[in-house]
């Protein structure tokens, strides 16, 4: 597939779950529960996006707006997608959406071994600005600390 199919994105709703759910089992190594998700949906600072291609969700992404920063929370693409830009697309809206609401900058926590993920970062404009040592309980792994100063110049 090309690297840029073009994937619809919006907002996700409690009908996306199972799939979202199936996603994070495939991608993260503690993977969120249909619970957590179901809370987040209900988190009146927190937006969620999924990505569909030929009606089916591919990705999702989410962040909570904490004061004028948007604090990325997640973003999983199905193996069988990744590759084509959909993780891109994903963090770009969520991007987008919070500038519209008026907020000022972008963050982010991501395993230290993660180079697809902090390689998608850094090409959207985050930097990386600090490290959290063994931050990750299953294996102690450090967290990279990422920040996008400036949300208008992603
Ligand atoms: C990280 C993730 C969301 C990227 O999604 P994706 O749809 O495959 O990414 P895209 O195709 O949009 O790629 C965008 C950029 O990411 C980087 N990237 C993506 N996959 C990569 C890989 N395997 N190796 C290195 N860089 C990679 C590249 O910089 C790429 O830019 P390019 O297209 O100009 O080369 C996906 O790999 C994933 O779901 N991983 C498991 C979950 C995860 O780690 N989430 C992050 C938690 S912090």
């Amino acid at each position: 597939m090309p690297k840029s199919a073009a994937a619809k994105i919006s907002p996700m709703t409690e009908a996306h779950i199972p799939s979202v759910v199936e996603i994070e089992r495939a991608s993260n190594p503690s993977p969120w529960s249909e619970n957590s998700l179901r809370s987040e949906l209900q988190n009146p600072q927190a937006r969620y996006f999924v990505a569909s291609t030929g009606g089916q969700i591919v990705g999702f992404c989410g962040y909570w707006r904490v004061i004028d920063e948007a604090h990325i929370t997640n973003v999983a693409v199905a193996p069988s997608s990744r590759n084509q830009g959909i993780g891109r697309q994903l963090v770009c809206a969520a991007l987008e959406d919070a500038a519209a609401a008026g907020l000022r900058c972008a963050t982010l926590e991501v395993r230290a071994g993660n180079t697809p993920a902090i390689s998608l970062y850094e090409k959207l404009g985050f930097a990386k600005c600090a490290v959290r040592k063994a931050y990750y309980p299953s294996n102690r792994e450090d967290a990279i600390v990422m920040w996008l100063y400036d949300l208008k110049s992603h």
